[in-house]
């Protein structure tokens, strides 16, 4: 059953009901300024950093689910409605929500009077607009009052949940000229506050939740609404909230605007915080609404978003003839890689905003698919990651953005963080032709005076990978490798101990990671090719002569027969062997190992692909390993902490299906990988969104499994890179248009129903009209008319306008 649908000429997912499965959200903001809004206007609002400086709070786990966030509230008479539906729940007459890039558009229409609600962080701005549009479309005049209410957080997000001893003495507001301003802090350490306006005059505020709700109400009965009147309170530690009253009349067909903002400003340095005992410093705040507090300024500055969100989806365009295709590789895929890279795995409806920081693999992957939209950002955000790279190769797992030092809580040892460095360099370097990347004065473990180019930063990852072998040759596997929950030296019996972090025990030479190997055999091939393009030929050939002595060692110890051998535990028993009752074969090194082509002319590749779909394969995808583990397994750590078919133990991890993807075009399976493809894509199971979940528009990290009691059902939407390498899947290999070093390749792999392809891809400042006759048998490619062999279109400077045509 399916909950709305695609507006692709609006690039926009319109949800027909507020009842979705789950809050089903979208992001505002790409810059610093971020919110997350759910269908129901549920979500929260942060600068920079979701745990430092959360402004508005958000409790999860809350029952009734997704209550936190913008609380609107129309009384006509006795009659009180949201028109996102949430928090007072009263049936609207009609609504829609129409999630868009970067901004969320939610309508709600009760007893003739209509509430368009419009919501985006302006591109580059510290503040939240939301514009309301109230038009009465019944044929009398209306008289009623609009309520809008925040609820601050105390800014640290932990603190705020967990500190009351001291929290509920903090808050402190100001309530002046009709603006509620949250300064809670601003007397002490913090140079910054935030602000709630309304471009209107208002009747009343409040600023102290517990008057305005009442005692033993919730958001969606406040005293204060029922009654029709706030009470102009001042709020004095406890939980500081802003809510304006605007008392309105509508004559019958009249419309108005309503323009909120919800801002947050910093006081520079050397200029006064005070400009008088206990008045803060109003200039930044004043600014700020000075730019929006008209309905023409914020219909201008979204159109200046729009615009600016488009232009990333230039980049890349596809006309396939299939509109689901088209629609992921043209719209929703891109854009959630956007949000991916912004937010990397901080602040989402799974993940909380104060666990985790930026992850170290995590943004490296993620960078693959932003880089052609992005590429100025991509370059920061390599040497920011590079930063927490140790001198001895290792790396943090880790770190946070507001202060980008390595996670000292999380610490390292993750044996795969390394190679992925090199993975987002080459992406990189293979996108823009920019090989300065590779003499940026670098640190490690961000220590002033530590800096070296950031080559040899890669070096020490390849070095890493090579210095740290175990005693079948095979790269260590350290605490984890991608698979997080495959703890092999941590034999964790302490309940609650976080398998990740533990002290591992013994030495750690033993166990060994065949996806590690995979890894290295792809990436060392891409570093020596990086080698030999800046001159150090001797290092790229001693480089490929270690790439084969691990290639040669997957062959030998890492084969199992059939597929890849997934791993060698502590005392050096197989993982993923057909010899194992349970967990007899994992998906990462099917992927893995075929994509960097290992024991391709043994034909090792099918042999595994064939394996992987006969024994992982399931409606939605593959699953991650089978059989699922039953029992713990001391040995094997969080893998079999999970309940069968649920996360690493046995789901569709949508983040790992388009290696395999990847791997099918490799190999030249372009049915087998189309079909896989379309098994987990967002667009071509929305159908199912009843059984799914989680939003119907972007990747989740996991679809439960078939041994799962849930099976089918989704978990962990938006952040994960599951967004990045279906792209990769889907616009370099499936279409195949995929940067190189020097040049673009046009290598399609889709299955003959495709008939003909269209793509224009901008590259390095050309821009490549590309058409595709996929009926062709042994096609041949011409650039601008002109035959060339292979299927690479070489770099030339300052082309402008191509035209390329494989047929
Ligand atoms: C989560 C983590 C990622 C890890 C994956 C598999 O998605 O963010 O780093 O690779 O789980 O465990
Ligand atoms: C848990 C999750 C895994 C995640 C890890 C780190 O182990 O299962 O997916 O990567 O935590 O947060």
């Amino acid at each position: 059953m399916k909950f709305g649908h695609f507006d692709d000429k609006n690039k926009e997912y319109v949800i027909e009901t507020p009842c979705t499965p789950s809050p089903w959200i979208n992001y505002l903001g790409q810059d610093h300024f971020f919110s997350l809004i759910s269908n129901t206007a549920g979500g929260y609002s942060f600068d920079t950093d979701a745990k430092m400086r959360r402004l508005t709070r958000y409790r999860y786990n809350e029952v009734p689910a997704d209550m936190d966030g913008r609380h609107f509230y129309v009384k006509e008479g006795s009659l009180i409605w949201s028109p996102s539906y949430l928090p007072v729940k009263t049936p609207l007459d009609s609504y829609f929500c129409r999630h868009g890039l970067g901004y969320t558009i939610i309508s709600g229409e009760k007893n003739g009077l209509a509430a368009e609600m419009t919501f985006f962080v302006p591109h580059g701005e510290s503040c939240e607009i939301q514009k309301i549009h109230l038009t009465n479309k019944s044929k009398a005049k209306k008289a009623f009052s609009f309520f809008a209410m925040e609820e601050w957080c105390l800014w640290n997000a932990s603190d705020d949940g967990e500190n009351f001893q001291r929290n509920l003495s903090t808050g402190e507001v100001e309530c002046y000229n009709g603006i509620i301003y949250h300064k809670t802090e601003f007397r002490e350490r913090r140079n910054h506050y935030a602000f709630y306006y309304v471009n209107h005059k208002t009747s009343h505020f409040e600023s102290d939740r517990d008057a305005f709700l009442g005692m033993h109400n919730g958001f969606d009965h406040p005293a204060q609404v029922i009654e029709g009147n706030l009470k102009d309170g001042v709020a004095s530690g406890w939980h500081p909230i802003a809510a304006h009253q605007i008392d309105l009349e509508l004559e019958a067909g009249e419309s108005k605007d309503l323009i909120f903002i919800l801002g947050y400003c910093e006081i520079a340095k050397g200029e006064a915080k005070f400009v008088a005992p206990s008045v803060i410093n109003k200039r930044p705040a004043e600014e700020l609404i000075e730019k929006f507090n008209t309905t023409e300024k914020v219909d201008a500055a979204l159109a200046a978003l729009k615009k600016k969100m488009y232009a990333f989806l230039d980049v890349y365009k596809a006309e396939t003839g299939n509109e689901k295709l088209d629609r992921m590789a043209n719209i929703w895929n891109p854009y959630q890689s956007i949000i991916t890279y912004c937010m990397s795995r901080s602040a989402s409806y799974y993940e909380s905003g104060i666990g985790r920081g930026m992850g170290f693999r995590d943004s490296c992957q993620d960078l693959l698919g932003f880089v052609h939209m992005i590429p100025e950002k991509a370059r920061q955000r390599i040497i920011d990651i590079a930063s927490i790279q140790k001198e001895d190769g290792s790396t943090y797992h880790q770190y946070q953005p507001l202060t980008k030092k390595g996670n000292a809580d999380i610490g390292g040892g993750f044996n795969d963080d390394p190679l992925w460095l090199i993975g987002a360099t080459a992406a990189y370097i293979k996108e823009t032709g920019d090989y300065t990347i590779l003499d940026h004065p670098t640190p490690f473990d961000n220590k002033l005076g530590s800096e070296k180019p950031l080559m040899e930063h890669l070096r020490r990852s390849v070095n890493f990978t090579i210095n740290h072998k175990g005693p079948h040759g095979l790269p260590l596997i350290g605490r984890a490798d991608w698979n997080d929950c495959l703890n092999l030296n941590c034999f964790s019996e302490t309940p609650g101990e976080s398998f990740q972090t533990t002290e591992n025990k013994g030495d750690g030479k033993v166990a060994e990671s065949v996806f590690i190997a995979g890894m290295f055999v792809k990436y060392s091939q891409e570093y020596a090719e990086i080698c030999t393009h800046i001159g150090l030929n001797d290092e790229a050939k001693a480089i490929l002569k270690e790439k084969k002595k691990i290639e040669e060692a997957t062959i030998k110890y890492g084969w199992d027969g059939e597929y890849f051998l997934r791993a060698y535990d502590a005392r050096g028993n197989k993982v993923g062997s057909h010899e194992n009752k349970e967990g007899q074969i994992y998906i990462e090194p099917q992927g893995f190992c075929v994509m960097a082509g290992i024991g391709h002319e043994l034909g090792y590749g099918k042999k595994a692909l064939k394996s992987a779909e006969e024994k992982l394969g399931c409606k939605y995808g593959l699953e991650i390993l089978a059989p699922c583990y039953h029992e713990y397994h001391v040995e094997l750590g969080e893998i079999s902490s999970y309940p069968p078919g649920y996360k690493e133990n046995g789901a569709v991890f949508n983040h790992n299906n388009p290696w395999v993807v990847i791997a099918h075009c490799v190999e030249g399976e372009s049915k087998e990988a189309f079909d896989l493809y379309t098994r987990n894509a967002p667009a071509f199971i929305e159908d199912e969104s009843e059984i799914h979940y989680t939003e119907p528009y972007v990747y989740s990290q996991m679809i439960a499994g078939h041994e799962a009691k849930n099976y089918g059902q989704a978990k962990n939407s938006w952040l994960s890179g599951s967004a990045t390498w279906s792209l990769v899947a889907l616009q370099e290999y499936l279409l195949g248009i995929r940067p190189d070093f020097d040049g673009l390749l046009v290598d399609p792999h889709l299955p003959e129903e495709f008939k003909h392809l269209h793509i224009t891809r901008v590259y390095r400042g050309n821009t490549y009209d590309i058409n595709i006759d996929n009926t062709a048998k042994n096609p041949s490619l011409y650039i601008d008319g002109k035959k060339v062999d292979g299927r690479r279109i070489p770099y030339v400077k300052g082309m402008g306008k191509v035209s390329v045509e494989l047929k």
